[in-house]
């Protein structure tokens, strides 16, 4: 029995795929490669010596889906094929809405009809809005997303959510990610954004890198220790292997459940510059810049009912995350473009 991966050429994906096939487990990968390459499932099998069994498919082409179904003996789904820019998803909410949700609706439909009912979807701390408690648990109450990706996650929770309800064959899984960093210990695969970096720590890479001059820090007046805004960063492997923690859960028939994948602590986006200077020996030139709009000030998680549950903890620190996000950066200051 394999196990399906949508988006599975993403960063978040590849990464996955490298612990699946290290934990032993058969792996077929669809993606339709609209943000990202072949070559890092190239590169995912330089790390395991396995193959990867790929379909560039689209998760809102039934056909399509039917047809990878039919072929591949697929017992879960882990599901993160998706669109995430968030200022793209303000100017283009239709496309969001439609990649996302019509998406997820597709796959979901075809899993059941091919009797496959278990899924672990990529969720997002987004859905908590501005959270009422910090650090947030899996009980804070979600809140007002402030664009349409973030109500795409929270939509997307919902339904799954209402059809594991109406049908307790499902194990539904969803996994609230806090602020993935980092990158495999190889360098061989990594974050590849298109075009200027939206998140910080991509954004970070490429001022070391000398693609751009500086970094702004969008505002120094939150109400945290130095005033600008904190978050709880996890190394994009602990975050994978998070995933095969899951599906270890969906195995023993566990119904709706939902985890924080952080690590509990906050840093500030100053200490991410002085930590990833530290890490890497570059210094990070630095404007202070006015808010972003729909930032929060802090957000980081409550990660103990992952570890209690699924036995999972984060295992690096900040100073591995900066670390590797730059040996991933600095080896490929392209991406995958050689
Ligand atoms: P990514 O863009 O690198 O990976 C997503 C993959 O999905 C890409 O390879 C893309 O080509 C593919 N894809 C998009 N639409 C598709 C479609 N219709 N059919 C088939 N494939 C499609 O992003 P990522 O950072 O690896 O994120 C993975 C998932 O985790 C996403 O759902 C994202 O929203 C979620 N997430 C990411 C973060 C983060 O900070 N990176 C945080 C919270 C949640
Ligand atoms: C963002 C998204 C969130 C998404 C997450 C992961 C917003 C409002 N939220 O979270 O929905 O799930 O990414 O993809 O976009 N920062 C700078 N300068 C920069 C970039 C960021 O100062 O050039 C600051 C931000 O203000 C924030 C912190 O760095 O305080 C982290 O930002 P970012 O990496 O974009 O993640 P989030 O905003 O937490």
């Amino acid at each position: 029995m394999a196990i399906l991966v949508t988006g599975g050429a993403g960063y978040i994906g590849s990464h996955t795929v490298v612990e699946l096939q290290n934990a032993g487990y058969d792996v077929v990968v669809i993606d339709n490669l609209s943000n990202s390459s072949e070559k890092s499932l190239e590169r995912v099998s330089k790390i395991t010596g396995k193959d990867v069994k790929f379909y560039k498919t689209d998760i809102r082409d039934r056909e399509g889906l039917n047809a990878v179904f039919e072929k591949e003996s697929i017992d879960s789904c882990i599901h993160f094929a998706g669109l995430k820019a968030v200022g793209e998803s303000v100017q283009k909410p239709w496309e969001y809405y439609e990649n996302n949700i019509a998406g997820t609706l597709t796959l979901v439909d075809v899993m059941r009809q091919h009797n496959v009912k278990n899924i672990i979807f990529s969720s997002s701390a987004t859905v908590y809005g501005d959270p009422a408690v910090i650090p947030i648990t899996e009980e804070c109450p979600k809140g007002q997303c402030t664009n349409p990706y973030g109500w795409t996650k929270s939509m997307l929770e919902q339904i799954l959510s209402d059809i594991q309800k109406a049908d307790n064959e499902w194990n539904v899984v969803l996994l609230r990610y806090f602020n993935p960093i980092g990158a495999h210990k190889s360098g061989l695969i990594g974050e590849n954004p298109n075009g200027i970096p939206n998140n910080l720590m991509p954004y970070i890479t490429q001022v070391a890198v000398g693609k751009l001059k500086e970094l702004g820090v969008f505002g120094n007046d939150y109400d945290t220790p130095d005033g600008t805004g904190v978050r709880d960063y996890i190394h994009v492997v602990d975050l994978a292997k998070g995933h095969v923690k899951a599906l270890k859960k969906l195995e023993d028939n566990s119904g709706l459940s939902i985890y924080n994948l952080g690590t509990g602590n906050g840093y500030s986006v100053l200490d991410i510059v002085k930590n990833f200077e530290a890490a890497t020996g570059v210094k990070i030139p630095y404007v202070i810049k006015p808010r972003r709009p729909g930032d929060i000030a802090v957000c980081y998680s409550d990660a103990s009912k992952a570890e209690k549950e699924l036995g999972w903890k984060a295992e690096f620190g900040i100073k591995e995350m900066c670390a590797d996000s730059w040996n991933w950066q600095s080896h490929n200051p392209n991406g995958y473009e050689e």
